[in-house]
């Protein structure tokens, strides 16, 4: 079952999508914005990694699909702790020419939706790098809180950069779905 967004499908990884996700874990400006250290990836290790996140049942990938045009990154739940119906989310936009336009947060939203109604999570966890502001207003703008910082906890052309913890609760995506009618039919499009 495919997760629409407004503008934006949620579908799984396919095998034909790797040679773009290959590119774009090799793209500098994406690895520097994400939390974990990034080493040059070759095809066979894009391959594995497919492999990995297929067999593992608490994790679930999903490309950003624009409409039925194309796949513009990817998304999901990253370590999914089902006793404790918490997971962790990030997200992606890869192609940069569809950065900046709302895409990450209808991505980040849709998972949400997701995630409480569907999936019956209690808590979705986020960790974002304090300089990486598109990502922080993305996450913060569909109701995250920030929790915590780790201080330095990375480092990033020799300077250490520290990482916040933001959360989202069921109760706290009821409130902002409520409050800012995101669903409501007279609020698409935006
Ligand atoms: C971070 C990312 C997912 C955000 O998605 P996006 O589609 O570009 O962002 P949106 O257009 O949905 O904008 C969401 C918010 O971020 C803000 N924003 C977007 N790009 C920004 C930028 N370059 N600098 C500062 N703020 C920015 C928007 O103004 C908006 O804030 P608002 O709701 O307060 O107006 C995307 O830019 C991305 O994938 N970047 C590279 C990889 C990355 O860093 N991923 C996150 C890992 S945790």
């Amino acid at each position: 079952m495919n997760i629409h967004g407004k503008r934006i499908v949620l579908r799984a990884i396919d095998a034909q999508d790797l040679p773009l996700l290959h590119q774009w874990a090799n793209d500098p400006e994406l690895a520097y914005g994400l939390g974990d250290i990034h080493f040059p990836s070759s095809a066979w290790q894009q391959e594995q990694w497919f492999q990995r996140i297929q067999a593992n049942e608490n994790t679930v990938r999903l490309a950003i699909h624009l409409g039925d045009r194309k796949m513009i990154g990817y998304t999901g739940f990253w370590d999914i702790h089902w006793r404790d119906r918490r997971a962790e989310h990030a997200t992606l936009i890869g192609d940069r020419d569809c950065r900046g336009q709302g895409y990450g947060r209808e991505a980040i939203a849709a998972c949400a939706r997701y995630a409480f109604e569907e999936m019956d999570l209690f808590r979705l966890d986020a960790t974002i790098l304090e300089t990486n502001t598109a990502s922080l207003r993305s996450y913060q703008s569909c109701g995250f809180q920030i929790e915590g910082t780790l201080r330095g906890h990375a480092l990033r052309g020799g300077r250490r950069v520290n990482r916040l913890i933001l959360g989202l609760l069921a109760e706290d995506y009821a409130t902002w779905a409520r409050e800012t009618g995101y669903w409501d039919e007279a609020s698409r499009g935006g």
